[in-house]
This record gives C-alpha cells, sequence and structure tokens, in this order.
C-alpha cells in the first residue's frame, strides 16, 4: 500500500485551498486542479468526487545550451537552474472553452463530438526569466494537457533531456501494457497489476528487427482498470505527437505512478526545441464503462483540423494483397538467387531466378482477376521492384529506389489490367529502415505512383533506422513520416505505415494518413501467434489514436495446409476473422488470405465483400479489455448495419440486443458464427450461416467459442 499522513492530507488540502485553479468538464463530473507546490507544477483529476489521479508532478529537464556539443554535453551533470520544473510563480491564468461537432473525412461516425472547458495558466520562472504555459482540456470523457513554449528573449531554443510529466494513481490497478521500446511495438500484450510490471517486464517481449527497450517501462496508450464494486476504467496516452519524440511511461510500481520517458536520439537528447512551440498532449481518458473509453474521440479533438485544400482523393479501400504468402514463406519478395545486389549498377536480368517471386506478371493477373471479381478497389504488391535480395540487417543506405521493377514485373501492364478491371494496384515502400534514402526517392517514387494511377501507398521501416543513431519513435523519425505524408499528399495519394511510431489522432491534420500498422499485427500469427485476447486489447490501447492496417481475414488458419507438420496456426476461429472486420476500425481494409482460400469458402467470403470501411455510426454495445467486445456500426451513407463480436480463450454467450436499429424498421440479417463444434485449435472452419429478419426489438443469443467470434450484416427490408 501506499505511504500517506494525515499531515499530507492536510498540507495538500492546505495548498489546493490556498493555491489551486480548479476546471471542470462540461457536465461537471471531471475536476482538475492545478497548483504550484514551492515553485513546482502539480496537477490532480477527480471524477464524481473520486481521486482518480492523486498530485502529480509536471516539468521538464533541459540540457544547457541548444547548440550542443554532444558527447561532452551529454556527460556533464544535470544542472537544476537549466530545467525547467521548478522556481515558477503563476502570472497569468486564461480560461476558455468550445463545443464544436466536426465531421471526419473517414471515421467511425458522421460527427465527432469536440466539447471542453480549458485552463492555461502561465508560470515565470524568476530566476532565468523564461515563461511556459501548462493548458488543461478537460472533457467529459477525461483530461488532455501540455506544454507550451511562447517566444521571448530567454527561450528561443533548446533542447530537451527528459520530460517528466508524472501521473500518480491512488491505488494499484489491473493494466493491459506491453513494453516500451524506442523501435518496435510488435509485443504482446500483459495483464498484470500495475504494481507487478517490474517482475513480468524482463518476460514480456520477443526478438525484434530493431529493438531498444526500457526496462520497467510500458508503451501508450496504456490500459487500465481500478477493479470493485464501482470499477473505473482509464486510458493514458498522448496526442499530436509532432516535431517531438514519441513518450513511454516509467513504472513506478510502490506508488502506482507513471511518469513520461521520451524517445532519445544516439545523444539521448529528447528534442530539439525552437519556440513558439508545444508539446503533444497527455491524456487521461476516463469511465466507468469500458465502452465509452473505447469509443473516446479526445485524442483527436487534441489535434488541429486539417489545412488540405483538396480532400476529394482520401476514399476507404478495400484491398486484396500479394502479401501473406511471402509472410508465412511459401513465396518471396525477391527475384533472384543472388546474395549482394547493387541498386542502379546490378543487371536483375542476368541473375538466377529464385522462381518463388510472388509479384510476378501471370500471378499478379491472377490476384487481379479474383479482387476485381470480387469488388476489392486495391491490391498490394510487395517485392515488385529490386532489391529484395539484401534488403535487410546489413545497414545498407542505398537499398531501394522505389522506381525501378524487377524483370518479371510489367508496371505498364498491369497497371493497365488492372484498370480495365476497376482495380487499382496499391504501391509498395520497404524502406528497410533507411528514411533518408527514401526522402532521397520519395518525388520520384510518388510520379511514378502518379504516371502509371497509382493512388495509396504502403510504406515500412523494418530494421534500424538511418539516419544511424536514430530511432523509429524519436523527434527526426516523427517529422520523417509526416514530411513523407505532406508530400503524399501534394500527389494525392494516401499512406499506410508499418513499423512507424503509434498514432495518436494526428489523421484529423493529416487525413491522407489512413492507416498504420504501430502494433502486433496478423503477420506475427506466422511469427509466432497472437494471443486469443489480443483483439480484445487493441481497440482499448493501439486504436485510441487511430486505425490500425491489421491485415485480417486469413480462413485458412493453420499453416500445416501449406507446409506439412507446420505447427504455426492463426489463433482464432475463421468466424473471428470475419468479426474483426467490424470489431476493428478499417478505413483501408485487408482481405489478407489467398484466393484460393477464398475460392473454398465463398459463403463466408461475402461477409468480407459487403463489409463497409467507412461510417456513419460506431455503438460500442459491450466491451471488456482483454475478454470480448461487440460492436455495431452502421455504413456510410447507407441504411446497413455491420455487428461483430469477438472473445478471448474463454467461450462465452452474448445476447445481440438490436435496440439501435431505427424502430419500426425490419432488417435482414444474415448471421455468420462459430460452428457448435468449431475450435480455434481443432476446428477453426466450422462456421454457420443464416438468415434472420429482425427489429429493434429482437434479441439474439449467440454462441462464442473459445477464441471465436461472430459477424451480422444488416439489410432494411424495403
Ligand atoms: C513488415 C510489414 O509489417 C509487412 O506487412 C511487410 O510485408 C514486410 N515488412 C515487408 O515489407
Ligand atoms: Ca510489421
Amino acid at each position: 500500500m501506499k505511504k500517506f499522513t494525515i499531515g499530507a492530507a492536510l498540507l495538500s488540502m492546505m495548498f489546493t485551498g490556498i493555491n489551486a485553479q480548479s476546471l471542470k468538464s462540461p457536465d461537471g463530473k471531471f475536476e482538475a486542479n492545478f497548483q504550484l507546490k514551492n515553485g513546482v507544477p502539480f496537477y490532480s483529476l477527480k471524477y464524481n468526487g473520486n481521486v482518480v489521479v492523486e498530485d502529480s508532478k509536471l516539468g521538464l529537464r533541459l540540457f544547457k545550451d541548444s547548440s550542443i556539443k554532444f558527447a561532452s554535453e551529454i556527460a556533464k551533470p544535470e544542472d537544476a537552474s537549466f530545467d525547467l520544473n521548478n522556481g515558477f510563480t503563476k502570472t497569468a491564468e486564461k480560461r476558455d472553452s468550445k463545443n464544436e461537432t466536426w465531421q471526419p473525412i473517414l471515421g467511425e461516425k458522421k460527427n465527432y463530438i469536440n466539447d471542453y472547458n480549458e485552463l492555461a495558466v502561465t508560470l515565470n520562472q524568476t530566476s532565468s526569466d523564461r515563461s511556459i504555459v501548462i493548458k488543461f482540456r478537460l472533457f467529459n470523457d477525461g483530461l488532455g494537457f501540455r506544454y507550451e513554449f511562447p517566444q521571448q528573449k530567454n527561450l528561443n531554443y533548446f533542447v530537451i533531456r527528459e520530460e517528466d510529466s508524472e501521473i500518480d494513481f491512488p491505488t494499484d490497478m489491473k493494466a493491459w501494457w506491453i513494453v516500451a521500446d524506442y523501435d518496435s511495438q510488435e509485443y504482446q500484450y500483459q495483464t498484470t497489476k500495475i504494481s507487478e510490471i517490474p517482475t513480468q517486464w524482463p518476460k514480456a517481449f520477443d526478438s525484434n528487427a530493431s529493438q531498444t527497450l526500457i526496462k520497467n517501462a510500458v508503451q501508450s496508450p496504456l490500459m487500465l482498470k481500478k477493479e470493485g464494486k464501482e470499477p473505473l476504467y482509464v486510458n493514458v496516452g498522448e496526442a499530436a505527437v509532432l516535431d517531438y519524440p514519441a513518450s513511454h511511461l516509467e513504472v513506478d510500481a510502490q506508488n502506482f505512478k507513471f511518469k513520461t520517458h521520451l524517445t532519445a536520439d544516439r545523444q539521448g537528447a529528447k528534442g530539439y526545441i525552437q519556440t513558439p512551440s508545444t508539446t503533444p498532449w497527455r491524456t487521461i481518458i476516463v469511465s466507468p464503462k469500458a465502452e465509452v473509453v473505447m469509443d473516446s474521440k479526445m485524442m483527436f479533438n487534441l489535434n488541429e483540423p486539417t489545412k488540405y485544400k483538396d480532400t476529394s482523393y482520401i476514399k476507404p479501400t478495400k484491398y486484396m494483397g500479394v502479401w501473406w504468402e511471402m509472410i508465412i514463406g511459401k513465396s518471396q519478395w525477391a527475384y533472384s538467387t543472388a546474395e549482394n545486389v547493387h541498386i542502379g549498377k546490378t543487371d536483375f536480368s542476368k541473375l538466377t531466378p529464385n522462381g518463388k517471386h510472388a509479384a510476378n506478371n501471370t500471378k499478379v493477373k491472377e490476384y487481379i482477376d479474383f479482387a476485381s471479381a470480387n469488388g476489392f478497389q486495391g491490391l498490394l504488391i510487395e517485392g515488385w521492384n529490386t532489391g529484395w535480395e539484401d534488403w535487410f540487417g546489413h545497414s545498407k543506405e542505398f537499398v531501394f529506389d522505389f522506381i525501378t521493377p524487377y524483370p518479371d514485373f510489367d508496371l505498364k501492364m498491369l497497371n493497365d489490367y488492372a484498370h480495365s478491371k476497376n482495380v487499382d494496384l496499391i504501391m509498395h515502400h520497404e524502406t528497410s529502415g533507411s528514411a533518408s534514402n527514401y526522402e532521397r526517392w520519395s518525388d520520384d517514387a510518388f510520379k511514378l505512383m502518379n504516371k502509371y494511377g497509382y493512388k495509396s501507398v504502403k510504406t515500412g521501416y523494418v530494421g534500424d533506422i538511418i539516419p544511424r543513431g536514430e530511432h523509429h519513435y524519436s523527434q527526426w523519425t516523427i517529422n520523417h513520416y509526416y514530411r513523407i505524408v505532406e508530400k503524399a499528399n501534394d500527389y494525392k495519394i494516401m499512406v499506410n505505415s508499418h513499423e512507424s511510431v503509434r498514432p495518436g489522432g494526428e489523421s484529423r491534420t493529416y487525413p491522407n494518413y489512413i492507416s498504420a500498422e504501430a502494433a502486433r499485427g496478423t503477420e506475427y500469427e506466422a511469427f509466432g501467434g497472437n494471443k486469443p485476447d489480443h483483439q480484445t486489447i487493441l481497440p482499448f490501447t493501439r486504436w485510441m489514436g487511430g486505425s490500425m492496417d491489421y491485415t485480417p481475414g486469413i480462413f485458412q488458419t493453420k499453416l500445416d495446409y501449406y507446409f506439412p507438420g507446420d505447427k504455426r496456426f492463426v489463433q482464432t476461429t475463421l468466424a473471428k476473422q470475419l468479426a474483426l472486420y467490424v470489431v476493428m476500425y478499417m478505413p483501408l481494409q485487408m482481405a489478407a488470405d489467398l484466393p484460393e482460400n477464398y475460392a473454398k469458402h465463398m459463403d463466408a467470403f461475402q461477409f468480407i465483400k459487403d463489409v463497409a470501411a467507412d461510417w456513419d455510426d460506431t455503438k460500442i454495445l459491450s466491451a471488456e479489455p482483454g475478454d470480448y467486445i461487440h460492436t455495431a456500426r452502421k455504413a456510410k451513407g447507407t441504411e446497413n448495419w455491420f455487428v461483430g463480436g469477438v472473445t478471448d480463450e474463454n467461450p462465452r454467450d452474448y445476447t445481440v440486443d438490436f435496440s439501435f436499429l431505427d424502430k419500426g424498421k425490419k432488417y435482414e440479417a444474415t448471421v455468420y458464427e462459430d460452428g457448435k463444434d468449431a475450435d480455434y485449435i481443432t476446428n477453426p472452419q466450422s462456421y454457420k450461416i443464416y438468415k434472420k429478419t429482425v427489429d429493434s426489438k429482437t434479441k439474439l443469443p449467440i454462441h462464442l467459442v473459445r477464441s471465436g467470434g461472430y459477424a451480422i450484416s444488416l439489410k432494411p427490408i424495403k
């Protein structure tokens, strides 16, 4: 238990009485308090009168000089006189509020509501005569705060040593977390108490192509639950992470306290700032209902509206891909048997083909035929360009040029063929982490895309980042991702990035950044598996700030089908794969399996063909992190609804209550559910499909087997 003395309580009450600024949420349920204690800023948060966050310290530590001579500066001891965390007096206080409704270009609902009260306190550090602003926004679903650095004589340029924003919880809570890392989020979730994180941490990761772990720290968004008679769900995250490193959360397990830990560059610097400037928002979403937390749009609300003039090219896209067959090892990205190739020098037509290159004219045409016949707008093709022979693990800066196809991939012919069948090819730009090389080639690459009519690109950052010493989540690399996204907008191209930083609602500002991976996706089912509760946690964590390219839809879940004796398998039933299309919000939505596997189950495939990718409404019907999620969504511009539900390793019964439907209207429901004898290990492909007429009064019982699920499509009966 936490140490707490009456003296401390009295003292803090006294401070609150004398010195504090209080802020209420529009509905009056939340109260945030700000105060200076001996010149040090603190905040706290209450919900319905109960403390959610105890007095927690705020501030930043800085390096002495803005023009750092690195090796020497880093080695110097810290000097508190440069820090922005002490010696403050309050010089101004400003209040504001907003209640607006805005429309995301692509989204889970037609309207997002941005309703908050704001408090901005200006603090002056007398000794250095520098002022900063700490801004709080209190919404009906929680708190956001950030630091602002106005331009001023004594604060023009500085380098951050660390941001020390604390979140101090009064009690031990259940936590769904992954280990913190400067380079990867592709980890399995752990479910422990906050107090157990340090013991579990060393067992909580496997290896990754690029990995810089931070001991006893976890990633955000972090999902927490105060258990008991009056449960409270809390989500800790960050929003608008721009021109700043992504942050992690250091754990103080004795005190149930977290503190920001920014991603460093190789010198240990954590953000180069020129004023005026602002940090990302720290977010704390709170509700007694898990569904409300999952449904929160706070992270998006804390981002700026887009300045893009033309967003007409940004469209929801359903796609297939020449992809899964490489992920499982049936085919290859590389064309030849060579082990050492030089972009611009090697004559690939002279190399010996390895016989396993999937991105070849014949195969791509077959995929186009299948995607077209089934109404998909897009087809991703990986391994189309030269360089895959030695693409990874050699710290090779000039690894791809993104414009030269392999000899067996006819760029013009295949694009013409695809367009003649109403399919757009989706470009693939794997950078191998060599972001500097990608910046060098991106204009040429996007011009090529415009020339042949590509509308979207999947980028990727497997391996350590070049410039060497930068990390996937350091400030330079984050700026890189958005430079590419802005450039893509110049060329009217949508971007889906893999291995990039997780989103914090930035798609409000950059709506062509329609998806990202930035978590452990379906590919890991072939690299060691995702636990059955994985998909019941992601929507509470990774998804809070933006959609994920999860690449679901695997029907042939057992890989011994391809490789006799192979033990790998996708750890869900087939019906659960269908449910993911509703439970996971994906405006860029992949049907990831091979055409031949869909051809064998065209009845189940029908759901993937029908399901929408852009929505007018979303209702989280029932959800508990780590256990289950049931979601209903209304397709954009239609009266069609879709429902999906998933469970973890436990079988469950659930009754779908259709009261969200229009009263008095009848709908034809097509239900796809686990077969009676289905089991994600022994019998994953057992499902049943039936039709039923339903209305807003219908209650439909459904059985989900372990790691199972169901999907329902609803069309009004005219
Ligand atoms: C990792 C990505 O997540 C995956 O989708 C892609 O196929 C490979 N990198 C190769 O680029
Ligand atoms: Ca990946």
